[in-house]
């Protein structure tokens, strides 16, 4: 059986994700984002954390139960933990090799494989959601704004960097023409107070810039040997002109589920209830 499109691309974040020169590049801190460069981030690990948070300051009560969507290896969840109880944090991730690597990063929260798109919480169960860079991978990503809502207690708020992705890099139903798209995208789901800036040479500008001159500046500090200078320049001569294609818009975003929200999803135009349950428990495949 031939792995499918979002087999692949799993595959590939484990792989890139336990490559030395890759470590290296992320100052082993163990991210795996762009990053917001704008407040004067000096490396990727600083501007990786800088967007987390960025994300985290758009939530003005730091309290009650938060959901981490897509948590990479970790170090988004180890980065709430300077703000909320680990008791009180859940991240979820379609890869174990990752989910492992979580645990050791953020000790005390529970990590559990689930699809972003199907989530398996109960109505209700969270005073935040944040999601950084993964939405646009999501089948689909309109399918996660209405889990997000549904779990989201009332006046609960959903924080996340999104990639406005083009044609062929995303699936089409997850193609977004301009921040105006996709606050439309969280409305319609049901969110209010939709907030969306279009911090592209922030977050994707920043982090091109800084590829470009990193292979230099790290084998001069003697952090790559020669081969993995010729690799890592290559790539970073190859990436961001290929990868550019697919990230044509980078944005932050919050979202409040209406304090008057009965609970569970929004419900339909006429205001009858939608039925929406959770997913069962997924077990890796
Ligand atoms: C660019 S990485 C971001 C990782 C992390 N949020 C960070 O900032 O370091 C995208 C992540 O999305 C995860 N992912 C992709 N599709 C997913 C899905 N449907 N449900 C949960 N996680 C998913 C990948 O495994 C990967 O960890």
């Amino acid at each position: 059986m031939t792995a499918s499109k979002q087999e692949r691309m799993l595959a590939q974040y484990d792989q890139a994700m336990s490559e030395a020169v890759q470590q290296a590049y992320y100052g082993h801190s163990d991210f795996y984002n762009y990053g917001y460069w704008a407040d004067g981030a000096t490396c990727q690990s600083e501007a990786s954390e800088a967007l987390v948070e960025k994300l985290v300051s758009f939530i003005p009560q730091k309290r009650g139960k938060i959901l981490d969507v897509a948590c990479g290896l970790g170090a988004s969840t180890r980065q709430l933990l300077k703000h909320f109880e680990a008791e009180d944090i859940q991240a979820i991730n379609l890869s174990e090799v990752q989910l492992a690597k979580g645990r050791t990063n953020a000790p005390g929260v529970q990590f559990t494989y689930m699809d972003a798109a199907h989530l398996s919480f109960p109505d209700n169960s969270f005073d935040n959601v944040l999601c950084v860079e993964a939405a646009h991978h999501f089948k689909t990503r309109d399918a996660f704004f209405k889990q997000a809502y549904r779990v989201l207690k009332p006046g609960g708020r959903l924080v996340m960097s999104d990639i406005g992705g083009g044609p062929k890099w995303v699936w089409q139903a997850n193609l977004l023409k301009d921040a105006a798209d996709l606050k439309a995208h969280q409305e319609k789901a049901g969110f209010e107070d939709v907030l969306v800036d279009d911090v592209t040479d922030d977050c994707w500008g920043g982090f091109c810039r800084n590829l470009k001159r990193w292979p230099s500046e790290a084998r001069s500090r003697g952090e790559l040997d020669t081969k993995q200078f010729l690799y890592i320049w290559i790539f970073s001569r190859l990436y961001v002109p290929i990868t550019g294609i697919g990230v044509k818009k980078y944005f932050l975003t919050s979202a409040v589920k209406p304090v008057t929200a009965a609970g569970g999803e929004a419900p339909n135009a006429d205001g009858t209830a939608k039925s929406i349950d959770p997913a069962p428990p997924q077990t890796p495949r």
